[in-house]
């Protein structure tokens, strides 16, 4: 039997409307709206799940040097940032939040780099992008596979493309995405695309994929945990992939 397409079995983990469940004193948010809420602290509240995810991805990306980078889904403009540094000759962020992208237009060298859209429907050329990222935000997709022609339709070939995102095993382990907003805890919602699922969307799509890591957390994010004394979960948390990310080249 033929595995259903991850459009027919993408499962919402939450619902996209806001539930205000007061039992568990838990607010669950579309992630738009979350992220609006989030982009206050993003930036100063250190993730484990982020520092894991630089660590591993740096050492994979190719040279930034004068190339056309574009950040997916880039937040407060992480990644793009970074990659500037690095010499990028121009640089693209696109978000949906209008708050994440507040913050990030803060930052002088993303000033002017960074536009409200959603990453369905890149406002980007088609075949003119060297390197484009989507760091921790492929399981807000709604429609994977138009998601990956989108991100075809933009890269040049022999492009790049890195993804990296929660591990879906993570979900089975009791992890939640989650984050504290004024005392509360917001869960954002989002679909569990399974690692086999973006490996073939992303393949139908014209990638090849060319690396792939599924890292635990290690010695350098213990002290994340300790921070916020949770260090008695620091050994559960290493019990198994925190993240995943994989490197595509477009065919
Ligand atoms: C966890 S944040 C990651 C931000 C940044 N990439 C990073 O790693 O720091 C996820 C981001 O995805 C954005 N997002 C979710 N769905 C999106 C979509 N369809 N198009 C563009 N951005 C989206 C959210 O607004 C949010 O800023």
């Amino acid at each position: 039997m033929s595995r259903p397409s991850p459009r027919s079995n993408r499962r919402l983990i939450h619902d996209s409307s806001t539930i205000d469940n007061g039992r568990e004193g838990i607010l669950r948010l579309s992630a738009v709206e979350a992220h609006d809420l989030w982009s206050q602290t993003y930036d100063r509240i250190a993730n484990p799940l982020l520092a894991l995810e630089e660590r591993t991805l740096e050492p994979l990306l190719p040279k930034a040097d004068r190339a056309f980078v574009l950040d997916v889904a880039c937040g407060t403009g992480r990644w793009l940032e970074k990659l500037m540094r690095q010499g990028a000759g121009c640089a693209v962020g696109i978000d949906l939040s209008r708050k994440m992208l507040v913050q990030g237009r803060r930052k002088p060298l993303l000033e002017r780099c960074l536009v409200q859209a959603d990453g369905s429907a890149l406002p980007v050329r088609t075949c003119t992008v060297d390197l484009a990222i989507c760091s921790f935000a492929v399981s807000y997709v709604r429609e994977l596979d138009g998601f990956a022609g989108e991100l075809a339709r933009v890269l040049r070939s022999g492009g790049a493309l890195f993804l990296s995102d929660f591990h879906p095993s993570g979900y089975a382990r009791g992890w939640r995405r989650c984050f504290r907003h004024e005392g509360r805890v917001i869960e954002i919602s989002s679909f569990d695309y399974s690692l086999h699922d973006i490996r073939r969307v992303f393949a139908a799509a014209g990638f090849k994929r060319v690396c792939e890591a599924q890292p635990n957390f290690g010695e350098e994010e213990r002290s994340f945990f300790q921070a916020r004394g949770k260090e008695d979960l620091f050994a559960q948390a290493c019990n198994g992939p925190a993240i995943y990310i994989c490197g595509f080249v477009r065919a």
